[in-house]
């Protein structure tokens, strides 16, 4: 084979090889730890995104950093929540993953 049929091939392979490893890795394998708010949390914020933005996050939040961020979700992004789903999810990731208790792998 030339030298130009293997890179080709090896261009070809990688274009079939991510979009296969883009499928194991998406949110459907990750759990977030039980708590009050977590069916919500699990159906509203994995709408737009993988629940990893969650995990990425956890650090650097505490309860006020999850309130901005929630609202920007909705306000920003148009998150369908109502103030009461927003006050349950706020609860919940203040708590569960608050930078107080930093969770960054499935628990
Ligand atoms: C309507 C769509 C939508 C929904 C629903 C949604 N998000 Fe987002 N979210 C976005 C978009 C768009 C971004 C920006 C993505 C980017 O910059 O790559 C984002 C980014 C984020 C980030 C990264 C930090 C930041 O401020 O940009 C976090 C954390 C996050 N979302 C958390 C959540 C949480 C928690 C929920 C559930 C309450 C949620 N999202 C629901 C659209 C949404």
């Amino acid at each position: 084979m030339s030298l130009k049929g293997l890179v080709r091939s090896a261009v070809l392979a990688a274009g079939v090889v991510v979009p296969v490893l883009a499928t194991a890795a998406d949110e459907t394998s990750l759990r977030l730890a039980d708590g009050t708010g977590v069916d919500r949390v699990q159906s509203f914020c994995s709408m737009c995104h993988s629940l990893d933005y969650i995990l990425m996050n956890s650090p650097f939040q505490d309860n006020a950093g999850w309130e901005k961020t929630v609202n920007k979700m909705v306000k920003v992004m148009g998150a369908p929540l109502t103030a009461e789903d927003v006050t349950a999810v706020v609860g919940y990731l203040g708590s569960h993953y608050g930078k107080e208790s930093p969770a960054t792998t499935n628990p």
